[in-house]
């Protein structure tokens, strides 16, 4: 790829997080600062980037991820705003990169944004992904009313017992999100123990994973296809909402129903 592609190629990325990061705020996922997204962007670094001097000293990660080694990121800034992010995502936002020890990272460009809280998720499901050899490059963190409503009860928590029920609500969720929804049980927020559990939980095969009580964290090829995923999901789970305000439990498709459907989609499980 030539310099000129590899900038064209980031910076379509980039607009694709700001368009996210306008979803997000519309849909009512990013009250204040909540949410986060990074992206890998390594492949399209080119050799005048990678020429760029640090503008901060080493902060570290807080955990050491082997595959990351000379990795760069682009993050959410910490306590920022998704809907200024829409707006300016480089003023609330930095791209970084991880420094030789694996265990440390500099931002590079363009402010000295400090990187979300959830750092230590996000980068190591990056390693994770990069281990798998996956072409996933985008994660994104946020928080879902409706899915996240669902995890305050412990019926909904127990393996596969919501992606059963939101799969049935309408076809579309089970073929547009094929691997279902994964559950971690509360940790606290940007510890290096929910990252752990998050990648457990991808590793099961899932692309989206509930966090108890706090959002999703679901992981793609880019930040749109992860945001599609996350909004599937929810969908389903409005609409189950929605028929038990109209009064009664919602059918779901059938088995046979699903059955068909996973033939015609080719779709596992
Ligand atoms: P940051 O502002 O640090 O990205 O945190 C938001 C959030 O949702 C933490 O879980
Ligand atoms: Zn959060």
């Amino acid at each position: 790829m030539s310099i000129l592609d590899k900038r064209a190629a980031l910076k379509a990325e980039i607009d694709k997080v700001a368009e996210v990061a306008g979803y997000l705020w519309t849909k009512g996922w990013a009250e204040r600062n909540g949410g986060n997204i990074t992206i890998n962007i390594t492949q399209w670094v080119d050799e005048g980037m990678r020429e760029l001097p640090a503008i901060t000293e080493p902060k570290p990660i807080g955990t050491t991820l082997p595959r990351l080694k000379g990795c760069w990121f682009y993050c959410k800034g910490t306590g920022r705003r998704m809907r200024d992010l829409a707006r300016r995502p480089m003023e609330n936002g930095s791209i970084i990169r991880i420094l030789p020890d694996c265990a440390h990272y500099e931002i590079v460009a363009d402010a000295p944004v400090a990187p979300t809280s959830e750092l230590p998720s996000h980068l190591s499901v990056h390693d994770y992904l990069l281990a798998k050899g996956s072409p996933y490059r985008a994660s994104l963190h946020t928080h879902p009313i409706e899915l996240v409503a669902l995890t305050h009860s412990p019926k909904w928590m127990e393996k596969d017992v919501a992606t059963r029920m939101l799969w049935s609500m309408i076809p579309e969720t089970k073929a547009f999100c094929p691997r279902g929804l994964g559950m971690v049980p509360y940790m606290l927020p940007s510890s290096v123990e929910l990252a752990d559990a998050t990648i457990r939980a991808i590793d099961e095969d899932y692309d989206v994973v509930m966090w108890e009580k706090h959002g999703v964290f679901a992981v793609d090829t880019d930040i749109m296809s992860a945001f599609d995923q996350v909004d599937v999901l929810n969908k389903a789970a409005q609409i189950y909402i929605s028929a038990r305000n109209m009064g009664f439990e919602p059918d779901g498709m059938t088995d046979a129903q699903m059955q068909e459907l996973s033939q015609a989609f080719g779709l596992p499980k």
